[in-house]
């Protein structure tokens, strides 16, 4: 079973793993590298934790020291303190801490899907959704905290503008999301900004000795319309200048992250300048922000000078993190992505998702010159490249849920029909103005 898996997921790309190895290799090559400037340190820390495990193991009487047991050997202790905390990141790195490097990272999905694991509402698990520009993520977003059949709803209020989505049984959040949360880790985070602040967000309010799990869930579309899509939107006044693309404990310079424009906004910008920009962040905006940002030295050029290499580090870390969500959708293909939503968090939506198939944007597409169509091809490269991987994949994860649901035809043609729901709609227009920082009040796709 889990042989056959493999040969799918190579047969599906087979740059996937040569690309992987050599992300990895730098992966590994940037740990060596702060390794031999923390050599001096190890054994101040360790001397400092040996005396901490004498302390706690012989002068802390047990009363005070809670995290022993009355018969605390050493294994014991080592036992019950978790080797490292998860730090926000995805599930796969969370429940496999300790083989990370050696594991491949595509099966992670299917270690999951094969454990038969369960979304845990009153546990400590938390779906956290990337929320990219210009996917759909806006709908989806409201689907997430207005449409889904909970125990305990999510508790939305006209007036805060926000919805709380509390597990059942206390006050914690299981969802973290611009409607729940809201953009508490930067305007449209994306993937390296997550994982380095939702743990530490959640643990303002939580405390920091709770261990999550992280279920991350992200929207693609497919390229082309999509950075047209946001061509339209910057050009209504959409900058999202307040994201903060956070990454190796700061944000990046201006002279490392040039703004594109002059002034407040880009208004009535010709598609050709928005093309011509090199810093416009909108071209390949899916995979830099599904990317770990920190092995191509983030947003400093002179750390991989080779585009190249560059691009190829940032598309194949941007697989391999899409592989290891626990969902993502396609906007293009809602119905199943709602399907495989359900199936994978064992949720039900109480309204179909809407399918838009003449967009705004393809309508433009229409109207572009030819050599604008290969321009915006050849700056979507990337994109381009992963959204055909994205779409194998989800695919893939459909046949086999399908397969195993035994009441598909029924649920399939059935999908979001759950009656006797309703609760306070929200002024989501309203909300869109203040939140993504546009000067139009335009609807958001
Ligand atoms: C960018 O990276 C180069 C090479 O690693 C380094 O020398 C330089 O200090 C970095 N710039 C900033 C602003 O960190
Ligand atoms: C979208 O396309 C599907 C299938 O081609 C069709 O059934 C549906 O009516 C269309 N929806 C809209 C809004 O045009």
């Amino acid at each position: 079973m889990e042989k056959r898996s493999v040969e799918v997921q190579v047969g599906l790309d087979s740059d996937f793993a040569l690309l992987l190895r050599e992300s990895l290799a730098y992966e590994i090559k940037m740990e060596s590298r702060s390794k031999s400037k923390l050599r001096g340190f190890i054994p101040i820390c360790l001397l400092l934790a040996v005396g901490g495990i004498v302390y706690v193991g012989y002068f802390c009487p047990d009363h005070v020291c809670a995290l022993t047991s009355r018969d605390s050997s050493w294994t014991d202790l080592t036992a019950k303190v978790p080797l490292q905390d998860n730090l926000g990141k995805p599930l796969m790195i969370h429940s496999n801490p300790v083989n990370l490097k050696a594991t491949n990272p595509g099966l992670s999905y299917d270690d999951v899907f094969n454990e038969n694991f369960q979304f845990d509402m009153n546990a400590h698990d938390v779906m956290v959704f990337l929320h990219i520009q210009k996917t759909g993520g806006t709908s989806f977003g409201r689907h997430l905290v207005q449409d889904l059949d909970l125990q305990r709803p999510c508790s939305c209020q006209r007036k805060r503008k926000r919805c709380h989505c509390f597990r059942p049984n206390r006050n914690e959040n299981w969802l973290f999301s611009r409607y729940s949360t809201g953009w508490k880790c930067g305007l449209h985070a994306d993937w390296t900004e997550l994982t380095s602040c939702v743990d530490s967000e959640l643990d303002k309010n939580e405390g920091d000795s709770v261990k999550r799990r992280y279920f991350y869930i992200t929207l693609l579309r497919e390229p082309i319309s999509r950075y047209l899509s946001e061509f339209r939107h910057v050009q209504r006044g959409a900058t999202w200048k307040n994201s903060r693309h956070f990454c190796g404990g700061r944000t990046p310079t201006h002279d490392e992250l040039p703004q594109c424009y002059k002034g407040d906004a880009w208004l009535d910008v010709s598609l050709d300048e928005f093309a011509a920009c090199p810093h416009n962040l909108a071209a390949n905006r899916q995979t830099r922000m599904l990317s770990d940002l920190a092995l191509i030295g983030c947003y400093n050029m002179s750390y991989m000078p080779s585009v190249e290499e560059r691009n190829r580090v940032m598309l194949a870390s941007a697989k391999k993190n899409l592989a290891s969500m626990a969902f993502f959708g396609l906007t293009e293909h809602q119905k199943e992505s709602q399907y495989v939503f359900e199936e994978t968090f064992n949720l039900r939506f109480a309204v179909p998702f809407d399918q838009h198939n003449a967009t705004v944007s393809s309508f433009t597409l229409s109207t572009l010159r030819p050599d604008q169509v290969d321009t915006i091809k050849k700056l979507n490269a990337l994109d381009l490249e992963l959204y055909e991987f994205a779409r194998k994949l989800m695919y893939q994860r459909f046949a086999r849920l399908k397969d195993r649901d035994s009441q598909f035809e029924d649920r399939f043609a059935h999908l979001g029909e759950l009656r006797g729901r309703g609760g306070v709609e929200l002024d989501w227009d309203k909300m869109l103005d203040e939140d993504e920082d546009t000067t139009s009040s335009a609807v958001n796709t």
